[in-house]
């Protein structure tokens, strides 16, 4: 495996140097060049965040998964790290595919999938996937162990394991797909070696609830426990599963030993264009966070022409409201970016655009609903996205503009109840983020400033609208 990690940090280096920095985000983690795609192996271990992820050092397209590697001390600020693993010889030879990390008495231990064609390479109908472990001593350079366990007769598509400890066994939950139904299946284990199926936390009944459940994590959330998933094959429904494929969750409760008895249906998580492969991890403190991969399978990536393609986006807080429903923050270490720092009054538009004084990334207001009659108003990135009140079909809208069609259109979600709206939007140099009324929901998208311009402007259109109190800020970089 040495060789083929020399060669492919080799790789990225070679890459990062002909990287154009256009669309390279300042405070979301990226690759320093080439591919990536959903976040693997978060966690905290030892005083450290270390964050791997889906990767392919050659080019800026998807080819054979490297796990690539980030730590951080803060999750705030982070630094890249020499390729984890690489495909060997034998059971991940088609590629090292998602998994996790847990924290075995200090060893931080990686379980992954090991995928293989077993015919032509990217032929899906013909493949094997085994669940392997690699283990490392210090937390940089890992050993592999080979395949812990392999899929049952008749099960081909067996992956993304998640690993956690509760009463004093070890759990594991693997996505899977079984005669055309995507699947949630939970083994156990005293070792993280030996493992036995324990039952079925979920599935889909018909093929519109997916052929394929990716990625899927389970956890507790306050008193409920949420299954999430990233579930492939389902069908657009007015403004709901818009996306390629979609990543949500099923919230009920479990105890172990026990069926997952869901209380409610299929919840996407976040609302935008780019949110895929979602997964969690707690904190030193106990705080359920999240990464998620901040792109869409088959999505357009202008950054490909600058040798880096995909993101994550910045790293979550979950928690559940006091009406039982799932809130999404950023994460309140997130702050130690802050710089440059503006307040600006509350003022009133009416047919009119109002620049701000600048470029910020960061940027709380409110919106007063009761006091605006305008049929759409809110703030415009620049010429590449609008987000705003759409007073006629009663919804908030993210709108992207792009010379390609296929990262063009909307996203939006109903308006919450309430005569205020509170808005966080994060705005790097190739997504926004918005968290709304405190995390009711999230709207997250890649936009393509083609002229680079990001600067911010409210609007008012169709009649008049009205700002409440805005605060911004500059933010500094991520990488150290
Ligand atoms: C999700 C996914 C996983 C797989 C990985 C391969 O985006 O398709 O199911 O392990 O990406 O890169």
């Amino acid at each position: 495996m040495k060789n083929a990690l020399a060669q492919a940090d080799h790789a990225v280096e070679a890459l990062r140097a002909e990287r154009r920095d256009d669309y390279y985000p300042q405070f979301h983690l990226a690759p320093s060049a080439g591919w990536i795609n959903d976040p693997n192996g978060l966690i905290c271990i030892n005083g450290v965040y270390h964050a791997f992820y889906q990767h392919h050092p050659y080019d800026e397209n998807w080819g054979p998964m490297h796990w690539g590697h980030a730590t951080s001390r803060d999750l705030a600020h982070w630094q890249h790290q020499p390729i984890a693993l690489a495909p060997g010889e034998d059971d991940d030879k088609g590629g090292c595919f998602s998994g996790c990390a847990v924290d075995d008495g200090g060893v931080l231990t990686l379980i992954y999938t090991g995928h293989v064609w077993l015919g032509k390479a990217g032929d899906d109908d013909q493949v094997r996937e085994v669940q392997c472990l690699a283990t490392s001593e210090d937390g940089v350079h890992f050993v592999k162990h080979g395949p812990v366990l392999t899929p049952p007769d008749g099960i081909q598509h067996f992956r993304d394991p998640k690993v956690w400890r509760e009463d004093g066994e070890w759990w594991m939950v693997v996505g899977a797909r079984e005669n055309g139904l995507g699947q949630a299946r939970l083994y156990r284990s005293a070792d993280l070696r030996d493992w036995r199926f324990d039952r079925l936390l979920g599935g889909a009944q018909a093929p519109h609830q997916g052929y394929m459940w990716e990625c899927p994590d389970f956890f507790p959330l306050g008193e409920q426990h949420l299954l999430l998933f990233s579930p492939q094959g389902l069908t657009a429904q007015g403004y709901r599963n818009r996306n390629r494929f979609q990543s949500g969750y099923l919230l009920g409760h479990w105890r172990p030993g026990h069926d997952f008895t869901p209380t409610q249906p299929f919840c996407e998580l976040d609302a935008g264009h780019d949110f895929y492969a979602p997964q969690t991890f707690t904190a030193a403190d106990g705080r359920r966070l999240l990464f998620a991969w901040m792109d869409m399978w088959e999505s357009p990536m202008p950054s490909k022409a600058h040798r880096w393609a995909g993101a994550l986006t910045l790293p979550r807080e979950l928690t559940l409201g006091a009406d039982g429903a799932v809130r999404m923050n950023p994460a309140r270490e997130l702050t130690a970016l802050r710089r440059e720092h503006r307040t600006l009054i509350p003022l009133k538009l009416r047919n009119q655009r109002r620049p701000l004084a600048e470029a910020l990334q960061e940027l709380q207001l409110t919106l007063d609903l009761a006091g605006s009659d305008a049929e759409r108003y809110g703030v415009a990135i620049g010429g590449a996205a609008r987000l705003y009140v759409d007073n006629q079909a009663h919804r908030l809208v993210l709108e992207r503009f792009s010379e390609d069609p296929g990262l063009c259109g909307c996203r939006s979600v109903a308006l919450p109840a309430g005569e205020r709206l509170s808005l966080r939007l994060f705005i790097d140099r190739s997504s926004l983020e918005v968290f709304v009324n405190q995390g009711e929901a999230c709207l997250t998208s890649r936009i393509y400033p083609a002229d680079g311009r990001r600067d911010l402007s409210l609007f008012a259109e169709g009649g008049q609208a009205q700002f409440g109190d805005m605060e911004g800020w500059q933010l500094e970089s991520i990488w150290a």
